[in-house]
Protein backbone atom coordinates (compact mmCIF):
# COMPACT_ATOMS: atom_id res chain seq x y z
CA UNK A 1 0.00 0.00 0.00
CA UNK A 2 1.07 3.78 -0.17
CA UNK A 3 1.99 5.63 2.69
CA UNK A 4 2.83 9.61 3.34
CA UNK A 5 6.33 8.97 5.73
CA UNK A 6 8.59 11.40 7.43
CA UNK A 7 11.74 12.01 5.92
CA UNK A 8 15.42 12.98 7.16
CA UNK A 9 14.41 16.34 6.05
CA UNK A 10 11.60 17.90 8.89
CA UNK A 11 8.37 18.78 7.16
CA UNK A 12 9.17 16.62 4.09
CA UNK A 13 6.67 13.75 3.66
CA UNK A 14 7.07 11.18 0.65
CA UNK A 15 5.12 8.41 -0.72
CA UNK A 16 6.93 5.06 0.14
CA UNK A 17 5.48 1.82 -0.31
CA UNK A 18 4.34 -0.43 2.77
CA UNK A 19 3.35 -3.72 3.80
CA UNK A 20 -0.98 -3.48 4.42
CA UNK A 21 -0.93 -3.08 8.58
CA UNK A 22 -1.98 -6.67 10.31
CA UNK A 23 -4.91 -5.63 12.92
CA UNK A 24 -5.00 -6.42 16.25
CA UNK A 25 -7.94 -8.87 17.44
CA UNK A 26 -9.88 -5.53 18.40
CA UNK A 27 -9.19 -3.87 14.87
CA UNK A 28 -10.78 -3.42 11.65
CA UNK A 29 -8.96 -2.75 9.06
CA UNK A 30 -9.83 1.16 7.56
CA UNK A 31 -9.30 1.45 3.16
CA UNK A 32 -8.83 5.51 3.73
CA UNK A 33 -10.24 8.01 1.75
CA UNK A 34 -9.53 11.51 3.39
CA UNK A 35 -7.54 12.59 6.40
CA UNK A 36 -6.90 15.79 8.23
CA UNK A 37 -4.02 16.95 9.32
CA UNK A 38 -2.87 19.03 12.56
CA UNK A 39 -0.08 21.54 14.32
CA UNK A 40 0.32 18.34 16.46
CA UNK A 41 1.95 16.43 13.57
CA UNK A 42 4.13 19.51 12.26
CA UNK A 43 5.43 19.47 15.49
CA UNK A 44 6.16 15.81 15.85
CA UNK A 45 8.11 16.12 12.30
CA UNK A 46 10.10 19.46 13.45
CA UNK A 47 11.16 18.19 16.78
CA UNK A 48 9.05 19.66 19.16
CA UNK A 49 8.01 17.27 21.19
CA UNK A 50 12.02 15.97 21.43
CA UNK A 51 13.17 14.45 18.43
CA UNK A 52 12.42 14.92 14.89
CA UNK A 53 9.96 11.92 13.51
CA UNK A 54 12.41 9.29 12.67
CA UNK A 55 12.42 8.70 8.24
CA UNK A 56 9.74 6.24 7.32
CA UNK A 57 7.72 7.15 10.15
CA UNK A 58 3.62 7.63 8.88
CA UNK A 59 1.73 10.24 11.21
CA UNK A 60 -2.00 10.51 10.85
CA UNK A 61 -5.11 10.34 13.62
CA UNK A 62 -7.71 11.77 11.43
CA UNK A 63 -9.35 9.46 8.67
CA UNK A 64 -12.62 8.81 7.46
CA UNK A 65 -12.79 5.36 5.17
CA UNK A 66 -14.62 2.33 4.61
CA UNK A 67 -14.10 -0.72 6.78
CA UNK A 68 -11.96 -3.66 4.76
CA UNK A 69 -11.64 -6.17 7.49
CA UNK A 70 -13.95 -6.65 10.16
CA UNK A 71 -12.10 -7.28 14.14
CA UNK A 72 -11.53 -10.18 14.79
CA UNK A 73 -13.28 -9.86 17.39
CA UNK A 74 -16.42 -8.94 15.98
CA UNK A 75 -16.74 -5.63 17.75
CA UNK A 76 -17.42 -2.94 15.18
CA UNK A 77 -18.98 -2.16 12.11
CA UNK A 78 -19.16 -4.00 9.15
CA UNK A 79 -17.30 -4.20 5.97
CA UNK A 80 -17.75 -1.53 3.68
CA UNK A 81 -19.35 0.74 6.97
CA UNK A 82 -18.07 4.36 6.50
CA UNK A 83 -16.46 5.36 9.20
CA UNK A 84 -14.27 7.99 10.97
CA UNK A 85 -11.51 6.99 13.17
CA UNK A 86 -8.74 8.71 15.95
CA UNK A 87 -5.97 6.25 15.57
CA UNK A 88 -2.59 6.47 16.90
CA UNK A 89 -0.68 7.48 14.29
CA UNK A 90 -0.39 5.86 10.62
CA UNK A 91 -3.35 7.81 8.69
CA UNK A 92 -1.38 8.98 6.09
CA UNK A 93 -2.13 5.84 4.21
CA UNK A 94 -4.14 3.50 2.11
CA UNK A 95 -5.08 1.42 5.00
CA UNK A 96 -4.98 1.57 8.83
CA UNK A 97 -5.65 -0.54 11.57
CA UNK A 98 -7.49 0.99 14.40
CA UNK A 99 -9.26 -0.51 17.34
CA UNK A 100 -13.59 -0.23 17.07
CA UNK A 101 -13.48 1.83 20.28
CA UNK A 102 -11.72 4.52 18.23
CA UNK A 103 -14.04 4.86 15.47
CA UNK A 104 -17.84 5.91 15.04
CA UNK A 105 -20.36 5.24 11.95
CA UNK A 106 -20.47 8.38 9.87
CA UNK A 107 -24.16 9.18 9.28
CA UNK A 108 -25.04 9.12 5.12
CA UNK A 109 -26.03 12.88 6.08
CA UNK A 110 -22.04 13.65 6.50
CA UNK A 111 -19.82 14.01 3.50
CA UNK A 112 -16.64 12.12 3.90
CA UNK A 113 -14.39 15.26 3.72
CA UNK A 114 -16.77 17.05 6.13
CA UNK A 115 -16.29 13.88 8.76
CA UNK A 116 -12.11 13.84 8.08
CA UNK A 117 -11.89 17.36 9.36
CA UNK A 118 -13.43 15.95 13.25
CA UNK A 119 -11.39 13.21 15.08
CA UNK A 120 -8.21 15.51 16.88
CA UNK A 121 -9.49 18.93 16.41
CA UNK A 122 -13.18 18.08 17.26
CA UNK A 123 -12.45 15.58 20.23
CA UNK A 124 -10.04 18.07 21.66
CA UNK A 125 -12.89 21.11 21.83
CA UNK A 126 -15.69 18.93 23.20
CA UNK A 127 -13.20 17.45 26.38
CA UNK A 128 -11.64 20.94 26.75
CA UNK A 129 -15.30 22.23 27.33
CA UNK A 130 -15.74 19.90 29.70
CA UNK A 131 -13.53 21.37 31.54
CA UNK A 132 -15.69 24.70 32.14
CA UNK A 133 -18.04 23.92 35.08
CA UNK A 134 -20.57 25.92 33.82
CA UNK A 135 -20.91 26.89 29.34
CA UNK A 136 -24.33 29.50 30.09
CA UNK A 137 -23.29 32.71 30.74
CA UNK A 138 -19.88 32.25 31.15
CA UNK A 139 -17.03 34.59 29.72
CA UNK A 140 -14.68 32.71 27.70
CA UNK A 141 -11.47 34.63 26.33
CA UNK A 142 -10.30 32.10 23.60
CA UNK A 143 -6.50 32.89 21.79
CA UNK A 144 -5.26 30.90 18.84
CA UNK A 145 -8.98 31.04 17.54
CA UNK A 146 -8.89 30.86 13.91
CA UNK A 147 -7.51 27.21 13.67
CA UNK A 148 -9.17 24.21 13.50
CA UNK A 149 -9.66 23.32 17.26
CA UNK A 150 -10.66 27.19 17.70
CA UNK A 151 -13.51 26.97 15.70
CA UNK A 152 -15.32 24.06 17.12
CA UNK A 153 -14.65 25.59 20.18
CA UNK A 154 -16.39 28.63 19.77
CA UNK A 155 -19.68 26.86 17.56
CA UNK A 156 -19.98 24.81 20.94
CA UNK A 157 -19.14 27.33 23.26
CA UNK A 158 -21.73 29.84 22.17
CA UNK A 159 -24.34 27.15 21.55
CA UNK A 160 -24.36 26.32 25.23
CA UNK A 161 -24.78 30.27 26.06
CA UNK A 162 -21.01 31.23 26.66
CA UNK A 163 -19.81 34.74 25.24
CA UNK A 164 -17.28 33.99 23.35
CA UNK A 165 -14.36 36.61 22.51
CA UNK A 166 -11.92 35.02 19.86
CA UNK A 167 -8.32 36.27 19.13
CA UNK A 168 -6.99 35.80 15.95
CA UNK A 169 -4.19 37.25 14.47
CA UNK A 170 -5.95 37.68 10.66
CA UNK A 171 -9.04 39.13 10.00
CA UNK A 172 -9.49 36.85 7.25
CA UNK A 173 -9.29 33.66 9.10
CA UNK A 174 -11.30 35.34 12.36
CA UNK A 175 -13.98 36.00 9.99
CA UNK A 176 -16.23 32.60 10.22
CA UNK A 177 -15.80 32.76 13.89
CA UNK A 178 -18.10 35.55 14.18
CA UNK A 179 -21.34 33.36 11.91
CA UNK A 180 -20.49 30.17 14.33
CA UNK A 181 -21.71 32.56 17.33
CA UNK A 182 -18.72 34.31 18.75
CA UNK A 183 -19.80 37.49 20.75
CA UNK A 184 -16.94 39.50 19.64
CA UNK A 185 -13.28 38.30 17.26
CA UNK A 186 -10.68 40.78 18.11
CA UNK A 187 -6.63 40.70 16.27
CA UNK A 188 -5.18 40.95 19.68
CA UNK A 189 -5.75 40.17 23.30
CA UNK A 190 -5.45 43.87 23.64
CA UNK A 191 -8.35 44.53 21.61
CA UNK A 192 -11.02 42.32 23.89
CA UNK A 193 -12.91 44.02 26.06
CA UNK A 194 -13.86 43.18 29.67
CA UNK A 195 -12.51 40.44 32.16
CA UNK A 196 -13.33 36.54 31.25
CA UNK A 197 -14.65 33.82 33.60
CA UNK A 198 -12.29 31.14 31.53
CA UNK A 199 -9.45 31.49 29.08
CA UNK A 200 -8.67 28.70 26.48
CA UNK A 201 -5.02 29.48 25.88
CA UNK A 202 -3.12 27.55 23.38
CA UNK A 203 -0.95 30.20 21.76
CA UNK A 204 1.94 30.74 24.70
CA UNK A 205 4.64 33.44 24.98
CA UNK A 206 3.78 36.93 25.46
CA UNK A 207 0.27 36.13 24.76
CA UNK A 208 -0.86 33.99 27.51
CA UNK A 209 0.77 36.45 30.18
CA UNK A 210 -1.50 39.32 28.27
CA UNK A 211 -4.56 36.95 28.69
CA UNK A 212 -3.85 36.44 32.29
CA UNK A 213 -3.88 39.97 32.83
CA UNK A 214 -8.21 39.72 31.42
CA UNK A 215 -9.13 37.09 34.13
CA UNK A 216 -11.51 37.81 36.42
CA UNK A 217 -10.40 36.88 40.42
CA UNK A 218 -11.27 33.51 40.80
CA UNK A 219 -10.69 32.68 36.97
CA UNK A 220 -9.78 29.21 34.97
CA UNK A 221 -6.99 29.14 32.48
CA UNK A 222 -7.44 25.93 30.62
CA UNK A 223 -4.31 25.97 28.93
CA UNK A 224 -3.75 23.38 25.74
CA UNK A 225 -0.97 24.53 23.37
CA UNK A 226 1.87 26.57 22.75
CA UNK A 227 1.34 27.29 18.61
CA UNK A 228 4.09 29.97 19.05
CA UNK A 229 6.44 27.42 20.62
CA UNK A 230 7.64 30.51 22.96
CA UNK A 231 7.48 28.78 26.58
CA UNK A 232 5.15 30.79 28.84
CA UNK A 233 6.50 33.07 32.01
CA UNK A 234 4.60 32.80 35.47
CA UNK A 235 6.36 35.32 37.84
CA UNK A 236 4.61 34.55 41.06
CA UNK A 237 5.55 37.87 42.80
CA UNK A 238 4.19 40.03 39.97
CA UNK A 239 0.54 37.77 40.72
CA UNK A 240 1.02 37.50 44.32
CA UNK A 241 -1.38 41.02 45.18
CA UNK A 242 -4.00 39.03 42.41
CA UNK A 243 -6.90 36.63 43.80
CA UNK A 244 -6.22 33.15 43.14
CA UNK A 245 -6.73 31.29 39.93
CA UNK A 246 -6.90 27.95 38.79
CA UNK A 247 -4.50 26.86 35.91
CA UNK A 248 -5.56 23.80 34.11
CA UNK A 249 -2.93 21.88 31.73
CA UNK A 250 -5.26 19.71 29.33
CA UNK A 251 -4.05 16.75 27.28
CA UNK A 252 -6.95 15.59 24.82
CA UNK A 253 -6.26 11.91 25.02
CA UNK A 254 -7.36 12.53 29.07
CA UNK A 255 -10.69 11.38 29.01
CA UNK A 256 -14.06 9.18 30.74
CA UNK A 257 -15.32 8.54 27.43
CA UNK A 258 -13.80 6.35 24.36
CA UNK A 259 -12.41 8.46 21.14
CA UNK A 260 -15.43 6.36 19.38
CA UNK A 261 -17.78 7.73 21.68
CA UNK A 262 -16.90 11.02 21.64
CA UNK A 263 -17.06 10.88 17.82
CA UNK A 264 -20.40 9.67 17.38
CA UNK A 265 -21.50 12.85 19.14
CA UNK A 266 -19.54 15.15 17.12
CA UNK A 267 -20.79 13.54 13.72
CA UNK A 268 -24.43 13.19 14.95
CA UNK A 269 -23.82 16.66 15.35
CA UNK A 270 -22.98 17.61 12.02
CA UNK A 271 -25.65 15.24 10.54
CA UNK A 272 -28.21 17.28 12.53
CA UNK A 273 -27.20 20.78 11.32
CA UNK A 274 -25.69 22.00 15.18
CA UNK A 275 -22.28 21.56 14.11
CA UNK A 276 -20.25 22.91 10.75
CA UNK A 277 -16.65 22.01 10.48
CA UNK A 278 -14.50 25.22 8.87
CA UNK A 279 -12.61 23.06 6.18
CA UNK A 280 -10.14 25.88 4.52
CA UNK A 281 -8.29 23.40 2.29
CA UNK A 282 -8.84 20.29 0.52
CA UNK A 283 -6.46 18.89 -1.50
CA UNK A 284 -5.15 15.61 -2.83
CA UNK A 285 -2.94 13.88 -0.79
CA UNK A 286 -0.08 14.27 -3.03
CA UNK A 287 -0.36 18.24 -2.00
CA UNK A 288 0.04 17.19 2.04
CA UNK A 289 3.86 18.69 2.38
CA UNK A 290 2.67 22.02 0.65
CA UNK A 291 -0.40 21.97 3.44
CA UNK A 292 1.80 21.16 6.10
CA UNK A 293 3.83 24.38 5.20
CA UNK A 294 0.77 26.43 4.92
CA UNK A 295 -0.76 25.29 7.98
CA UNK A 296 2.51 25.66 9.81
CA UNK A 297 2.87 29.70 8.14
CA UNK A 298 -0.91 30.34 9.71
CA UNK A 299 -2.37 30.33 6.38
CA UNK A 300 -5.47 28.20 6.79
CA UNK A 301 -8.42 28.56 8.38
CA UNK A 302 -10.09 26.04 10.34
CA UNK A 303 -9.23 22.40 9.54
CA UNK A 304 -7.10 20.86 5.81
CA UNK A 305 -8.41 18.36 4.58
CA UNK A 306 -6.21 15.63 2.18
CA UNK A 307 -8.29 12.83 -0.10
CA UNK A 308 -6.73 9.72 -1.40
CA UNK A 309 -8.28 8.95 -5.21
CA UNK A 310 -11.00 6.20 -4.41
CA UNK A 311 -9.89 3.07 -6.31
N1 LIG B 1 -3.75 19.81 24.45
C1 LIG B 1 -4.13 19.00 23.47
O1 LIG B 1 -4.42 17.82 23.68
C2 LIG B 1 -4.21 19.55 22.07
C3 LIG B 1 -4.86 18.85 21.05
C4 LIG B 1 -4.94 19.43 19.79
C5 LIG B 1 -4.38 20.68 19.55
N2 LIG B 1 -3.73 21.30 20.56
C6 LIG B 1 -3.13 22.63 20.37
O2 LIG B 1 -4.20 23.52 20.20
C7 LIG B 1 -3.79 24.61 19.38
C8 LIG B 1 -4.77 24.74 18.24
O3 LIG B 1 -4.69 23.57 17.44
P1 LIG B 1 -5.16 23.64 15.94
O4 LIG B 1 -5.10 22.29 15.38
O5 LIG B 1 -6.42 24.41 15.87
O6 LIG B 1 -3.97 24.50 15.34
P2 LIG B 1 -3.96 25.46 14.09
O7 LIG B 1 -5.09 25.10 13.18
O8 LIG B 1 -2.60 25.49 13.57
O9 LIG B 1 -4.30 26.85 14.79
C9 LIG B 1 -3.37 27.46 15.65
C10 LIG B 1 -3.77 28.88 15.83
O10 LIG B 1 -2.86 29.56 16.71
C11 LIG B 1 -2.74 30.90 16.28
N3 LIG B 1 -1.41 31.43 16.47
C12 LIG B 1 -1.15 32.57 17.13
N4 LIG B 1 0.15 32.79 17.18
C13 LIG B 1 0.76 31.80 16.52
C14 LIG B 1 2.10 31.55 16.20
N5 LIG B 1 3.11 32.34 16.59
N6 LIG B 1 2.36 30.44 15.47
C15 LIG B 1 1.36 29.66 15.07
N7 LIG B 1 0.05 29.86 15.34
C16 LIG B 1 -0.25 30.93 16.06
C17 LIG B 1 -3.13 30.94 14.82
O11 LIG B 1 -4.14 31.92 14.71
P3 LIG B 1 -3.92 33.31 13.97
O12 LIG B 1 -2.74 33.18 13.06
O13 LIG B 1 -5.20 33.55 13.28
O14 LIG B 1 -3.69 34.29 15.08
C18 LIG B 1 -3.76 29.60 14.51
O15 LIG B 1 -5.08 29.74 14.11
C19 LIG B 1 -2.36 24.30 18.94
O16 LIG B 1 -1.48 24.96 19.79
C20 LIG B 1 -2.27 22.79 19.13
O17 LIG B 1 -0.96 22.36 19.31
C21 LIG B 1 -3.64 20.77 21.80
Amino acid sequence: MKALAATADPMLVEFVDLAEPTPAADEALVKVEAFSVNRGEIFALTGVYGTPAASGRVMGQDIVGRVRAVAADGSGPAMGTRVVAHPEGGGWAELVAVPTSKLAVVPDAVATITAAALPLAGLTALRLLRRVDELSGTRILLTGASGGVGHYLVELAAAAGASVTAVSASRDRGLRLAELGAAAVVRDVAEAVGVFDVVLESVGGTVFSAALTRLRPGGKVLWFGQASLEPITLDFFRLFSATPFTLEHFPHWVSTTTDGEDLRALVDSVAADTLHPEIGRIEDWAETRTVLTDLNNRLIRGNAVLTIEMK
